[in-house]
C-alpha cells in the first residue's frame, strides 16, 4: 500500500466508520461524480478473498446446529457451512420461500438442514422452534443466534415502533433464543451459543442510535450468559463483523442506480472505510468465523466479542 493510495481516500472518510452506514453517502457523492468515481482517484486493489476450501472438515459431524436468521446473508452461509462439516441444522426466518430454497440447497449437496418459518421477535414463535430443532434431532450443541435488523435514522425522526422492531429482533430476540436453549443444551452437556453481534457494538456513525444499543446490548449478554452458564460447559461469544456484502446493506441501495453503479459503490466503500484488507467481507468470510468459534479448537473462548471486520476499527 503507497502513501499515494492513502492520499488518495476522500476526506472526511472518517466519518464513515463501522457498519454498512456510510454505503449511501459513498455512492450519493459517487453518482453525483458519478458512481465509481474514485475514477479521478482510483481505489487500490482490495485483497483477494479466499478461495473457499477444496476439502472441508467434518467438525461438527454429530453435532446439532441451530441458526436463526439464515434465510439470507451470514446466517444462511452459516448453515451451509455447518452442513457442510456434518452438523444437522435446523434454522428459522420469516422468508419461507427463501427458508425453502436454502433448506433443499443443504439436502442436495448431501447435507441435512431443517427450515422453521419464526419470527425471533415472538415468544411462543422461539420458543417453538428451539424446542422443535431438539426434538427433531434430538440434542442442541451449538446455536447462532444471528437474526436482525438495520433501522438508519437519527433519534429525533424514528418512531418508537421503529426503536422497538431494533431493538426486539436484535437485543430481545437474543435473550429469547439463549432462554430457550439453555435447557436442551444443558442435557446435551454443554455446548457454544454464539451471538452475532457487530462492530456497532463498539463504534457507531450517524444515523445508528437503535442499531448500536441493541448491539450494545448484545455485548452485555453475552458476557453475562458466559458467567451464567460457564459452570454448564456452555460457551457463549460474540461474533462481531464489520461491514459484509449481505441484503442489509443491499436494503441500502439507492433507486435508480445500475447494478454496475451499485457494486462499484460498495467496492468503493470497502476500499475507503476498511483500512487493511480494503474491502467488504463475504458472508461465507463470517460463516467461517463462526464455525471456527463454534468448534473444539476455541474451547477456552467464552464471554468476549470477536472483531472480524477486515482491520476497520484498527484504522479509526
Ligand atoms: N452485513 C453487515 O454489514 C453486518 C455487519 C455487522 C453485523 N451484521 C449482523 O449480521 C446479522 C445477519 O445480517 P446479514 O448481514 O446477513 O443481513 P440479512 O441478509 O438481511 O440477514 C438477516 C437475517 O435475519 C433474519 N431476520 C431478521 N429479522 C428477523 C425476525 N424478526 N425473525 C427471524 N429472522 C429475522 C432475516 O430473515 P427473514 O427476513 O426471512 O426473517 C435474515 O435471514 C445481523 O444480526 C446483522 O446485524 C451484519
Amino acid at each position: 500500500m503507497t502513501k499515494d493510495h492513502r492520499g488518495a481516500r476522500p476526506p472526511g472518510r472518517r466519518s464513515l466508520l463501522a457498519g454498512a452506514a456510510g454505503l449511501v453517502t459513498t455512492v450519493a457523492a459517487a453518482t453525483a461524480v458519478p458512481v465509481g468515481v474514485a475514477a479521478a482517484a482510483p481505489a487500490p486493489a482490495p485483497t483477494p478473498a479466499p478461495a473457499p476450501n477444496p476439502a472441508p472438515a467434518r467438525r461438527f459431524a454429530g453435532k446439532v446446529v441451530l441458526v436463526t436468521g439464515a434465510t439470507s446473508g451470514i446466517g444462511r452461509a452459516a448453515a451451509i457451512a455447518f452442513a457442510r462439516e456434518g452438523a444437522k441444522v435446523g434454522f428459522c426466518g420469516r422468508r419461507e420461500e427463501l427458508g425453502r430454497r436454502v433448506e433443499a440447497e443443504i439436502r442436495a449437496a448431501g447435507g441435512e438442514a431443517t427450515y422453521t418459518r419464526a419470527d425471533v421477535r415472538d415468544p411462543a414463535q422461539v420458543e417453538s422452534f428451539v424446542a422443535g430443532v431438539a426434538d427433531q434431532y434430538g440434542r442442541l450443541d451449538v446455536a447462532l443466534n444471528n437474526a436482525g435488523t438495520q433501522i438508519v435514522k437519527p433519534l429525533h425522526e424514528m418512531t418508537v415502533e421503529e426503536w422497538d422492531d431494533t431493538a426486539h429482533t436484535n437485543t430481545r430476540g437474543v435473550f429469547l433464543a439463549i432462554k430457550y436453549e439453555v435447557p436442551p443444551m444443558r442435557e446435551s452437556g454443554g455446548g457454544v451459543i454464539l451471538v452475532t453481534g457487530s462492530a456497532n457494538e463498539f463504534a457507531s456513525r450517524p444515523g445508528l442510535g437503535a442499531y448500536s444499543a441493541s448491539k450494545g446490548g448484545v455485548t452485555g449478554l453475552v458476557r453475562t450468559a458466559a458467567l451464567d452458564y460457564g459452570q454448564d460447559n456452555i460457551r457463549v461469544a460474540a461474533l462481531s463483523p464489520g461491514t459484509t456484502d449481505t441484503g442489509l446493506v443491499d436494503r441500502r441501495r439507492p433507486p435508480n442506480i445500475t447494478d454496475e453503479q451499485w457494486a462499484a459503490g460498495k467496492a468503493q466503500y470497502g476500499a475507503d472505510n476498511v483500512d487493511a484488507l480494503r474491502r467488504m467481507a463475504r458472508p461465507e468470510e463470517m460463516a467461517a468465523a463462526a464455525l471456527a468459534l463454534a468448534s473444539p479448537d476455541m474451547s477456552f473462548l467464552t464471554g468476549t466479542s470477536v472483531i472480524v471486520d477486515g482491520g476497520m476499527l484498527a484504522g479509526l
